[in-house]
């Protein structure tokens, strides 16, 4: 009884010593090992920490960008649905037609028109989708090619032209 209370007295002993020179080593492993983990994690915090932030905002200009998008589908419905010459020119045209502001002839305006309307169809068409001096390519809208096209006609015959409606090419 006594060798065998010895016996594991002596194994306690010798586990207790090893055990807490294992526990004081894993202590002191740790109170080296977990600032050093921290300080690590608190440098990739600040050091790599600037990629995710950026991707963050990266991705929510994206999500912006892509709001914006929708909105501006609404407006145009450019990619969609294709608008008539009316809806392109009442969307976009008339900031400058509809006034004659920066040159531009005037809608419904027959003597303004006239020696355009003369150069063509297709010369006015051009310099719509081209832009022409104070004119922006595509008017400066987000209408395709077919849309200006229709605008085009929609303005020249409102100033006396007696151009076709165009015929859709640029769609399928
Ligand atoms: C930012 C102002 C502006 C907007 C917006 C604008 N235009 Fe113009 N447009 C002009 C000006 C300025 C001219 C006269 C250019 C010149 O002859 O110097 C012009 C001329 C034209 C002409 C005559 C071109 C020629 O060769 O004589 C057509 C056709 C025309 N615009 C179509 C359009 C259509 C279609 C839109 C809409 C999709 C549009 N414009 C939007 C400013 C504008």
């Amino acid at each position: 009884m006594s060798t065998h209370s010895n016996t594991s007295g002596h194994h306690e002993a010798s586990g207790h010593p090893t055990k807490g020179s294992q526990q004081l080593l894993w202590t002191l492993l740790f109170s080296l090992v977990i600032p050093v983990i921290v300080i690590v994690s608190l440098v990739r915090a600040t050091d790599f920490g600037n990629q995710p932030v950026t991707e963050a905002a990266h991705s929510e200009l994206a999500v912006m960008q892509r709001i914006q998008k929708v909105g501006s589908v609404v407006i145009g419905s450019a990619q969609h649905e294709t608008q008539t010459g009316e809806q392109v020119f009442k969307a976009q045209c008339t900031n400058c037609h509809t006034a004659g502001v920066v040159g531009a002839p005037k809608f419904g305006d027959a003597a303004a028109w006239a020696p355009r309307i003369k150069t063509g169809f297709a010369a006015l068409l051009n310099s719509a989708l081209k832009g022409k001096n104070a004119m922006p390519p595509q008017g400066g809208g987000a209408f395709d090619d077919f849309e200006v096209a229709r605008a085009v006609v929609y303005m020249a015959n409102a100033g006396g032209a007696k151009f076709p409606e165009p015929v859709n090419s640029t769609k399928k």
